[in-house]
């Protein structure tokens, strides 16, 4: 640590793996962003950043900042394709190749022909909502509908099992606690290793079925694509498959449950989106920048780098806090606040730079659409409360259960 980042480190109070930070994070941002832009985590042995203009830098500039780190930094051991790097975690120009691949998938042309299967994914969701609890009550928002909904589209996408959708999810999410594995015991590491030996079986098992009888589905397209001639290797395809559905699944629940919370917490909101659906796609996009579901990536120097008088050694974590960013004062006035009609042109939710999300169009996409439906067919729908228990994470953000009242339109 540097002598400028100690003289400011005993006024901070960030520490991302301290529940009360996580659960409310931004006055921590606010300290940061003021008084300490680059700053020193002791618990993470690493640097925080938390400026607009300085996360942008960093995710632009692949080289100092590589990303190969990333993967198995998150999961160790839990890797369930631990012989090749995923694309998330592979830096220029190694991953320009895979990425140009994933990117035909995923451009507006095509993610827009998929709004009816989303929109049939949403009703069927609150048709069993329905089905098992009548006309009025109560249900729980995120296990009953956010959590199901994104897995059902990429379900769809991937061509695979919609019947295994609640596996995905298990899956999905015990993959993802990995990250804070130093602090599980044997029961829990047993089924996080589980979760990634039947996700890896799982794939396998498609990818075989496949290759002998090939769909439109993704899983073939990515298994008969040809990247300057070369094929795709079967674990390449394996990856590809478990990213998508990593990033596909967690994130859009989280959007949706703190779209949801917010609702309760943010007076009139709801109303207003009712009497003008046409607001949703806004209320989406500013949203995303209020109280994003990725908190958090990470980075690892390639050499010693000085940012705000603080040096950051070489092979160092760099993480870069997109929520701090999204509330820079720098770049939006009233940046605490929620404006439904800001229109914020630009959003760092979904990164910078050469590993910019894949999924920008689809998820949000997912979202109105599932916000449209929800208004639509629930006359109520009202979060029992605004302050929900959060995730324990430091980089993913979303209500862990979000339980609703609602009232079906008749
Ligand atoms: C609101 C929803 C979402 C948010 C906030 C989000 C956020 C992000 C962020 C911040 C990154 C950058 C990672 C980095 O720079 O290291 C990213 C990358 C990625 N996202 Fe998303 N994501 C969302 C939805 C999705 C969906 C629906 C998919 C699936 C289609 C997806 C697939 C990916 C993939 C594959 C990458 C890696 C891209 C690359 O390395 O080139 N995301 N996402």
């Amino acid at each position: 640590m540097t002598t400028s980042d100690s003289a400011t480190a005993e006024k901070i109070t960030y520490d991302p793996l301290d529940p009360k930070v996580t659960d409310h994070p931004y006055p921590h941002y606010v300290q940061l962003r003021e008084r300490a832009p680059v700053h020193y985590v002791e618990s993470m042995n690493g640097y925080v950043v938390s400026r607009w203009d300085d996360v942008e830098m960093v995710l632009q500039d692949g080289k100092t900042f590589s990303s190969a780190q990333f993967w198995p930094e998150l999961l160790g051991e839990y890797d369930p394709v631990p012989e090749v790097a995923p694309m998330i975690s592979m830096d220029p120009p190694g991953h320009v190749r895979i990425r140009k691949l994933a990117n035909k998938a995923f451009v507006p042309g095509k993610v827009n022909k998929m709004g009816d299967k989303i929109r049939a994914a949403a009703n069927l969701l609150i048709d069993e909502i329905i089905e098992r609890h009548g006309n009025e009550g109560e249900f729980d928002f995120v296990w009953e509908f956010s959590a199901l909904f994104p897995v059902t589209v990429i379900a769809d996408v991937l061509g695979v099992d919609l019947a295994q959708r609640k596996d995905f999810k298990h899956w999905v999410d015990s993959l993802l606690s990995a990250g804070n594995r130093a602090a599980y015991d044997d029961d829990k590491l047993a089924v996080i290793g589980q979760a990634s030996k039947d996700i890896r079986a799982y794939f396998e098992k498609v990818f075989d079925e496949r290759s002998d009888s090939p769909g439109e589905d993704l899983i073939s397209g990515f298994i008969q694509a040809e990247i300057d001639g070369e094929r795709l290797t079967r674990s390449e395809v394996l990856n590809m498959a478990i990213l998508l559905l990593i990033g596909g699944v967690e994130t859009t629940t989280n959007l949706l449950g703190i779209s949801f919370t917010h609702m309760k917490r943010i007076g009139g909101i709801q109303e207003k989106l009712r009497a003008d659906p046409s607001l949703i796609p806004m209320f989406v996009e500013e949203m995303l920048r209020y109280d994003g579901p990725v908190q958090m990536l990470f980075r690892h120097t390639t050499r010693d780098v000085e940012m705000h008088g603080v040096t950051i050694p070489d092979n160092t974590l760099v993480m870069l806090l997109l929520g701090a960013a999204n509330h820079d004062e720098r770049k939006y006035d009233r940046s605490e606040e929620f404006v439904l009609d800001r229109d914020p042109k630009e959003l760092m939710s979904f990164g910078q730079g050469p590993h910019f999300c894949l999924g920008f169009y689809l998820s949000r996409m997912e979202a109105r659409i599932a916000i449209e439906v929800l208004l639509e067919r629930f006359e109520v729908l009202e979060p029992l409360t605004g302050e929900p228990k959060w995730m324990e994470s430091y980089f993913a953000r979303g209500p862990k259960g979000l339980p609703c009242r609602f009232k079906v339109r008749d």
